[in-house]
């Protein structure tokens, strides 16, 4: 939404997609539909109700369409979903990726750029996280679609010269942003004196990134379609670059919060105390995400750092407006 928003404001034409199955909790329905009223307010904006897992639906779309790019931001979120949705993961995740790959290819899109996640490093330690590190060890089945898509991406570039990005985000947070995330959990249970579950103490280490120096590294990134690595080296191959037109791209804030900082910012700015209740770590989580955006600093100019305190203070402010 934030993405379709700053495009249309610079002028551009945007097709939006969704499938506007509410699966994140019983405020999602609505929040996708607000969010879908502001952006067609603008007459160059056009909506696309369907799911990517419909190969046909898709390839129609792209056959009309005629894109020049394509921003692929559209998955079955949330790392602690139990295996029931398994089924969602797959389909949304791995069949739609799939589709939206190949109508690129048919349909000669010059960019794809796409959503990858910093689950994808999964059990790995050594930190701040690189793109030039290997991340085989997912410990979440999101995470695992997440970097399965970054390997299918791969074959496509490689196959058909497909210029492909991955932008492997860090914690977004800001206006608009997810029911099932922990700023709006927190928000709605410290504004309707509800107790919130705060796991590990909440040791947890996040590089909590605002939502519009991610539209920012987005926009750069699809003027500056990948290219092959001249100086890829296949006896040493570098996981961020190949022989193909394929990058990957950190984008976080690299300024890792405690959780329990980033809830006492929340109160502050809800001006009200949080009722917390402790629970051990859950299986899928990470215990710290800490980015290296160099990498996108380098090819864009650019990386995401707005503090905190700046983020949540524009967050609360639209919590507020949004609920009154
Ligand atoms: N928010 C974060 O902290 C974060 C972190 C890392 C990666 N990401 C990735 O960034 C992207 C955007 O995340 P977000 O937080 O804006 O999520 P979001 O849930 O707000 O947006 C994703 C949208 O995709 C839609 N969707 C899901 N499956 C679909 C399908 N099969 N067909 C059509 N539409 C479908 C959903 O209805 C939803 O509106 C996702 O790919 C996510 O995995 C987000």
């Amino acid at each position: 939404m934030h993405l379709a928003h700053r495009l249309l404001q610079d002028g551009q034409q945007v097709v939006g997609i969704d499938n506007m199955q509410a699966t994140q909790g019983p405020s999602h329905g609505g929040l996708q539909r607000a969010r879908l009223a502001v952006l067609s307010r603008h007459a160059g904006f056009r909506f696309a109700e369907l799911d990517l897992a419909d190969a046909d639906s898709v390839d129609e779309l792209f056959r009309s369409g005629g894109f020049t790019t394509v921003v692929h931001l559209a998955a079955q979120t949330g790392v602690r979903h139990p295996a029931e949705h398994l089924q969602r993961y797959i389909m949304s995740n791995l069949v739609g990726f799939a589709n939206v790959l190949d109508s690129c290819r048919k349909h000669r899109v010059s960019h794809l750029v796409y959503a990858s996640s910093s689950s994808i490093y999964g059990a790995n330690r050594l930190m701040p996280f690189s793109e030039h590190h290997p991340a085989d060890h997912p410990v979440s089945v999101y995470a695992a679609t997440k970097r399965s898509d970054e390997l299918l991406a791969h074959s496509f570039s490689h196959l058909y010269g497909l210029p492909t990005t991955g932008l492997r985000f860090f914690t977004v947070y800001g206006p608009w942003g997810r029911p099932d995330m922990a700023p709006m959990l927190f928000a709605d249970a410290i504004t309707q004196g509800r107790p919130i579950e705060v796991f590990n103490e909440g040791k947890m280490l996040r590089d909590f990134t605002y939502v519009d120096d991610v539209v920012e590294s987005i926009v750069r990134i699809m003027r500056h379609p990948a290219n092959p690595d001249p100086d890829f080296d296949a006896f040493h191959p570098d996981p961020a670059t190949s022989h193909a037109p394929y990058r990957i791209y950190n984008v976080g804030n690299q300024q890792p919060v405690a959780l329990i900082d980033f809830i006492e910012t929340l109160e502050k700015e809800l001006g009200r105390k949080a009722q917390m209740i402790f629970r051990p770590m859950q299986a899928g989580d990470v215990i710290a995400t800490s980015a290296d955006s160099s990498e996108l600093a380098k090819a864009t100019g650019w990386a995401p750092a707005t503090p905190l305190a700046a983020g949540i203070a524009r967050f609360a402010d639209w919590y507020k407006s949004y609920h009154s």
